[in-house]
Order: structure tokens, then C-alpha cells, then sequence
């Protein structure tokens, strides 16, 4: 099988890949079976590639970029946007609710609440997932926040209790309120960890701000990086690979082409960039093997 891309789409050429073989088998079981792990192959991709851990909010464009403004159309309770240094202030005017007023709201409650980061949603409309027996019920009447990152959906996972949790995860956990500030109406501050009986961020929540401004940064220093370096062109056999440059690669439009080298950044997978003659000299970037200085493709043994 011959796969022709540029490396952002790289993922994703694969697991369609696998889903159009598993369609090709022709007895009902082996086609149940095969469905089965289609449809598991692209729930760990999209979970993979979504940092929500949902194909359902990458799909639709619900995953809601940490960088991208958090306003809920429902409420003008304010959220802080990642990397924008923006912080909630010392004073709030809203509703404050409590866990006893919040677990009314939970499994088996015609009007189901849920809380992430201390803000309680009304997920009423969102029957199909949070009703008696749906999928997502145990998230309801309570502030389940570390479990949106963990994915451990017991009464020991389903916690308000964030601490230890990497940058990463916090951003991960803060995206839900991107997609739930979009779908649900917001209530109000949960009294707790995040938040003060008056809805004053607590110094857990300035906590998480500090997480978000680094993860923000480390982005940012992503997307300069991309810009800086663009991704080359590929194309993946069994045994080799083929990378090369044009004037537009890695989702980078310009007006030079470049050459290959690997990028080695740390902390982040070596990957191939696009290089222009001034930038040869970087200690970040390698010659591939067998691949002339000059040359704009290269063939790589995998
Ligand atoms: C950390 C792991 C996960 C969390 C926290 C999570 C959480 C959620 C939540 C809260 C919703 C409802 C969103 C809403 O109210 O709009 C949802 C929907 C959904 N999730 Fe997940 N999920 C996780 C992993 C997964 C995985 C691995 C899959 C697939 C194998 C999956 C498949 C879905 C689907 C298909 C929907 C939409 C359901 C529908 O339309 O009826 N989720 N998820």
C-alpha cells in the first residue's frame, strides 16, 4: 500500500487505511469483527490526535484549540484562554453553587449538572450522554474534573483533586470547557478546590492558569517552529521513505523550497523539515543518511 502526504496527515492516512481493509472482508461475522475494530482503531487514533480523548469533539471541531477564545455564548462568566497570561480576577459576581446543590443534579436527574475546573455546566440537552444509563452519567452531579484527562471513570478517578497532573493534562481537562462552554449553558462556580465560597479563584486555580500560560507557550514555540522549519513532503513504502520540499509543506505556504534535514528539538519526535541554505548551519539539524547536501528528496531506509 503506497501512502502520499505531507507528515501532518500522516496519522490519519493510516487509520483510514486500516478502516478500508477491515471493509473488505466479505462474511458477516469477520465484517461485525471487523467493524468492531474499526470503530476501536478510530476512537485510539482520534483520542491520540484530539488531546479530548473523543472522536465526537475532534470530528466536529469541538476540541476547541486551547488557544482559541473560550467566551461562553451562555454566560458572561469569563474562562481564560491558554498562553494569553489572561487570569480570572480577584472578584465575581455570579452564581456560586455547592456540591450538595450539585449533586441533586447527578445520575438519574431529569436536569443533569456537570463540573469541570469548579464550572458547572447544564447538560439538559445532552440526554444522549448524560441521562440515566447514557454513557457519560457518571460525570453528572459532581466535579469529575482529573477524570477527563485520566479516562478513569471510577468513584477514585471521577475526582476534583487535579494535583500532580502534567501541563498537558490540565490543558486536556480545560478543553472540556471549550466544548461545554459551546453545547450548555453555564451556571455558575463550584465552591471547592478551584473556587472560594465567593467564587474567588483559589491558589489551586491560579495553579492551573500558571499550566495553561506554559502549555500555551510550549505551543506557541510549536507553531514558530513549524513556521520556522515546515514539515517536508513524504511518502512511506514498507521498506523506505521518501521526504522531500516544495513551496508548500507542512501546511507552509512560501516562496523557497528547501532541503531535507532532520529537526532534532528537545522533547519534541524528530521529524523532517524544510530548510533554507541560511539555516544549514543550526545544531538542530542533521543530514539524513545516503541524501546529498543539496539534494531537495531523499529516500530513507525505515
Ligand atoms: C478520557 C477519555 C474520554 C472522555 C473524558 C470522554 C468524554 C466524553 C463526553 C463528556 C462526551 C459527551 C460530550 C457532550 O456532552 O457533548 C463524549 C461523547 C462521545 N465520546 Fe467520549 N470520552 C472519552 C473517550 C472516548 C473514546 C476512547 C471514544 C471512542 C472509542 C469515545 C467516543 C465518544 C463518542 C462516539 C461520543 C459521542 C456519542 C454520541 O454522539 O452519542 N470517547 N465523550
Amino acid at each position: 500500500m503506497v501512502q502520499l502526504k505531507d507528515d501532518d496527515s500522516d496519522s490519519a492516512d493510516k487509520s483510514k487505511t486500516k478502516m478500508r481493509e477491515a471493509k473488505a472482508t466479505p462474511a458477516w461475522p469477520a465484517v461485525l469483527f471487523a467493524v468492531a475494530v474499526a470503530l476501536i482503531a478510530t476512537g485510539v487514533y482520534y483520542m491520540a490526535q484530539s488531546k479530548t480523548g473523543c472522536p465526537f469533539h475532534f470530528g466536529k471541531g469541538d476540541e476547541a484549540s486551547p488557544h482559541s477564545s473560550v467566551a461562553s455564548p451562555h454566560s458572561s462568566v469569563e474562562q481564560p484562554t491558554f498562553g494569553s497570561g489572561a487570569s480570572l480576577p480577584e472578584t465575581y459576581s455570579g452564581q456560586v453553587l455547592t456540591k450538595q446543590q450539585l449533586s441533586q443534579h447527578g445520575q438519574g436527574s431529569s436536569s443533569p449538572w456537570v463540573s469541570v475546573l469548579g464550572h458547572v455546566y447544564d447538560v439538559s440537552t445532552g440526554m444522549r450522554y448524560y441521562g440515566e444509563g447514557a454513557t457519560y452519567d457518571f460525570f453528572t452531579g459532581k466535579d469529575g474534573s482529573r477524570a477527563y484527562s485520566t479516562g478513569q471513570f471510577d468513584e477514585e478517578g471521577l475526582t476534583d483533586d487535579v494535583s500532580g497532573l502534567k501541563a498537558e493534562a490540565i490543558g486536556e481537562i480545560y478543553n472540556w470547557l471549550n466544548v461545554f462552554g459551546k453545547k450548555y449553558p453555564l451556571l455558575g462556580r463550584l465552591e471547592g478546590p478551584f473556587f472560594t465560597s465567593e467564587g474567588i479563584p483559589t491558589p489551586v486555580w491560579r495553579n492551573i492558569e500558571s499550566s495553561l500560560a506554559s502549555l500555551g507557550k510550549v505551543e506557541e514555540r510549536r507553531r514558530e517552529l513549524r513556521r520556522e522549519f515546515p514539515s517536508c513532503n513524504s511518502h512511506y513504502e514498507k521498506e523506505f521513505a521518501e521526504v522531500w520540499c516544495t513551496v508548500k509543506s507542512g501546511g507552509i505556504v512560501r516562496d523557497w523550497v528547501g532541503v531535507p534535514r532532520q529537526l532534532h528539538v528537545p522533547g519534541e519526535s524528530v521529524r523532517c523539515a524544510c530548510v533554507r541554505n541560511t539555516q544549514l548551519s543550526d545544531p538542530k539539524l542533521q543530514l539524513y543518511d545516503n541524501c546529498d547536501e543539496a539534494a531537495s528528496k531523499c529516500k530513507i531506509k525505515r
